[in-house]
């Protein structure tokens, strides 16, 4: 079995991965995105893999290049379609939205004066996120008008494109924690609980991580969630309200976990090459008919 690892930057979550599968025999090449010329018409290079594993960290070069592999028709953990959900934070609240998984509300706007409105129509406070982003970046939690005012005013004259879609959510009053849980296909495998003293709970900003019974609940919202977002090998957000009750943050395709798996005990990458496995496929006609 032939696999194509897509990553730039071999980090701690890369070098495990390809621990597992070099004791598995399988065949890995690394395919650094940086480096690509996807020829449209020649699946020459990518045909001999029977499955390519998106690990960058640069959500528009992963989303691309998966477009691309899966047009083709070639198998890909995770698809196009659960990257193009998952990385886009808008369609991911509107995905588990329509599937019926409990989110915390959102309301988009595209000008000051009128997300100005929205958020004094969902009260205070919220929090302003960037549509694409991650580790905890660019969020803004906005606890009156007046900071809602300056918010958006730099966010119109200094921020780029994106940050002129104005995603507004409602502020969610967790215990101080929150709680991470790992899909993998139809199994959540591990979950953890991260804490700080910061509302931003991110391990990459500093929140610790501690291990979460997965309880049936969590296990029913996870599979939930990753089942709104398209399936594959997930990272899914879940707060905590008052009243004991889950909802569902946000969904993570190219998932983190190097400090979850000395908390849980779970083998979180052998889960994950057991699904690589699972998934590759001697791919279809791939050929291209050109023109002679
Ligand atoms: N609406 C919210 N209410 C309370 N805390 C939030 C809210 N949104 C985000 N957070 C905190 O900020 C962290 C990062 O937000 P998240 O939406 O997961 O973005 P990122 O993609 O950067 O991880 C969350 O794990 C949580 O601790
Ligand atoms: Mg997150």
């Amino acid at each position: 079995m032939r696999i194509a690892m897509l990553c730039s930057v071999v980090r701690r979550e890369e070098k495990l991965l390809l621990e597992i599968m070099q004791e598995r025999n399988l065949d890995v090449v690394l395919v650094d995105p940086r480096e690509v010329v996807f020829r449209l018409a020649d699946t020459t290079f990518w045909q001999q893999f029977d499955v390519v594993f998106e690990r960058c960290i640069s959500h528009s070069q992963a989303l691309t290049s998966l477009e691309i592999l899966n047009g083709w028709g070639i198998p890909t953990v995770n698809t196009a379609h659960t990257a193009e959900i998952c990385g886009d934070k808008l369609k991911t609240s509107q995905a588990l939205i329509m599937a019926g998984v409990p989110t915390p509300r959102v309301s988009v706007a595209f000008t000051p004066e009128s997300a100005l409105e929205a958020i004094e129509e969902m009260g205070y406070p919220v929090v302003l996120k960037p549509v694409v982003g991650s580790w905890g970046r660019l969020l803004s939690k906005i606890n009156d008008r007046q900071a809602a005012e300056t918010v958006l005013e730099h966010k119109a004259v200094l921020g780029s494109y994106q940050h002129s879609i104005f995603y507004i959510q409602e502020y969610v009053e967790k215990p101080g924690r929150d709680i991470r849980s790992f899909v993998v296909g139809d199994e959540t495998i591990a979950a953890i609980t991260r804490s700080s003293e910061h509302w931003i709970t991110n391990t990459a900003r500093g929140g610790k991580a501690e291990n979460c019974p997965v309880t049936p609940e969590i296990n029913r919202l996870s599979l939930a969630a990753a089942k709104a977002v398209g399936g594959g090998i997930l990272a899914i957000d879940l707060f905590e309200l008052a009243d004991g009750s889950l909802t569902v943050n946000e969904v993570n395709y190219t998932m983190e976990f190097k400090n979850s798996i000395a908390p849980t005990g779970v083998n979180i990458p052998g889960k994950m090459v057991d699904y690589l496995m699972r998934k590759s496929s001697t791919p279809a006609a791939l050929t291209v008919r050109t023109q002679e």
